[in-house]
């Protein structure tokens, strides 16, 4: 997916630009996105659902895997709508100009101050629970807002227990038994415009069943509204689809996973004799993961004799938190020197004030020198949102690339912008 080629110097080159002139010219760690191969992601999943969906359908990025105004506009553009998971990523997908109409806020604690906003600019709001329900139910008179319900689906799938979402026990969405009740609300609450049901599964997700299985179940409640007479006509499947971060990873494409969860929703419909909803389905991963990558420069080597070898890059845990969160795997490369052979096995370090600050504990890779430029590949998604400055580091630039242009889409930060929330107390101010 990624537009990646070696040019005639060695060097791994991105959307036509050079990896290595890259990070000369705007400084390490750098995050480059490959604007290509995100439209190509897009694409993918908007023709699945048209080509394999009879009815209506709506593919909305879930933008907690990226969110900053460049990317929500360059997925706006390729007609997607935008997922926003609290007041500051709708902020920006506003700021980027996507359409209210194509925004679903979800949130399983959103503040009354967040609902407020999401009611004032007219997007969708996905209501997780029954306190929110009945303060957007408050907040919400003489309005018509609209609420979709997420639900609690009871699917189990194979991923990592902290990204599992869609087991009974999960934090996120109305029990299955509650499901009733608030039907019953919503037809008594006629400033909420009840369009439809939600349900996200999990993340990572390699296996099309489960995404099967809950079709059905939400098309089951979503007959069941129906049969109350409630307006519903919209079917959120959610995310997860997988992608590959090591060659290991054997994820469905993005055709094979849309067919499968367009065929299955039809299936479920057909049985269940009720119209076709408007189809939706919110990726993050599989929008931006393997189209961003990070580039480092290697520094400081060390050796622990008959243990392993130590390459300490001038990043880590701030600007990728996934592999000590997740102990995520990763695949890496040298980007000035694309065809050395990779005969040895290193451990790639972070330079943070803390040992599990690791980025791969075992990388192949040829023999690096300080000044290598080492990329991770794969890190466009959950990584430069989970970001921190952890030690004070400053959250590395990022860069669109496409056709030979590079774009700055976030600027790095600066020692300034570390200190711009600080304030001294007066008295401390004195002693200085
Ligand atoms: N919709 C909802 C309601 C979600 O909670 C998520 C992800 C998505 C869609 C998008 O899922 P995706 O297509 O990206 O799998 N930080 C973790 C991932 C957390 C996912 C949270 N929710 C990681 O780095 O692996």
């Amino acid at each position: 997916p990624l537009t990646a080629k070696v040019n005639s110097q060695d060097h791994l080159e991105i959307g036509g630009c050079d990896v290595t002139e890259l990070v000369k010219k705007f400084g390490s760690p750098l995050y480059i996105m490959d604007e290509h191969s995100i439209r190509v992601a897009c694409r993918q999943y908007r023709e699945g659902f048209a080509n394999h969906y009879s009815g209506d359908s709506l593919v909305i990025y879930a933008s907690k895997a990226l969110n900053c105004l460049g990317i929500c506009a360059l997925v706006g553009s390729e007609g997607l709508g935008i997922d926003v998971a609290s007041g500051g990523e709708l902020y920006t997908a506003l700021q980027a100009g996507i359409s209210p109409e194509k925004i679903y806020f979800h949130g399983n604690n959103k503040s009354p101050q967040e609902l407020r906003e999401g009611i004032d600019c007219g997007c969708t709001i996905v209501a997780d629970n029954w306190l929110e329900l009945k303060t957007l139910a408050a907040i919400a008179q003489g309005t018509s807002t609209k609420v979709m319900l997420r639900v609690t689906p009871g699917i189990e799938c194979h991923t990592h227990e902290y990204i599992r979402t869609g087991h009974l026990d999960s934090k996120f969405g109305f029990d299955p038994n509650q499901v009733e009740e608030v039907f019953n609300f919503l037809q008594q609450t006629p400033n909420l415009d009840f369009v439809g049901l939600h349900a996200h599964i999990g993340s990572q997700i390699f296996e099309r069943q489960p995404h099967q299985d809950l079709a059905s179940v939400l098309v089951d409640w979503l007959k069941q509204a129906m049969n109350l007479g409630l307006p519903v006509r919209e079917l959120n499947v959610g995310g997860g689809l997988g992608i590959r971060y090591t060659e290991a990873d054997d994820p469905p494409s993005i055709e094979e996973w849309t067919q499968a969860v367009a065929k299955a929703v039809e299936e479920a419909c057909e049985n269940a004799n009720i119209d076709l909803p408007k189809l939706i389905c919110e990726p993050g991963r599989s929008l931006v993961g393997t189209t961003g990558i990070t580039a480092y420069t290697v520094g400081s080597e060390k050796t622990v004799p008959e243990t392993r070898t130590y390459i300490a890059v001038d990043g880590g845990m701030s600007d990728n938190a996934r592999p000590i969160t997740y102990e995520s795997v990763y695949r890496s490369l040298l980007a000035n020197q694309m065809s050395a052979s990779a005969n040895k096995t290193v451990t790639v370090a972070g330079k943070h004030c803390e040992s599990g600050d690791v980025l791969i504990k075992e990388a192949l890779l040829p023999p690096t020198t300080a000044g290598d430029i080492l990329v991770v590949m794969s890190t466009g998604a959950y990584g430069y949102s989970m970001a921190s400055n952890y030690n004070r580091l400053l959250r590395p630039a990022m860069i669109l690339v496409h056709e030979g242009n590079a774009d700055v889409i976030i600027d790095r930060e600066t020692y300034q912008d570390l200190i711009a929330q600080d304030r001294l107390p007066t008295r401390l101010k004195a002693n200085k």
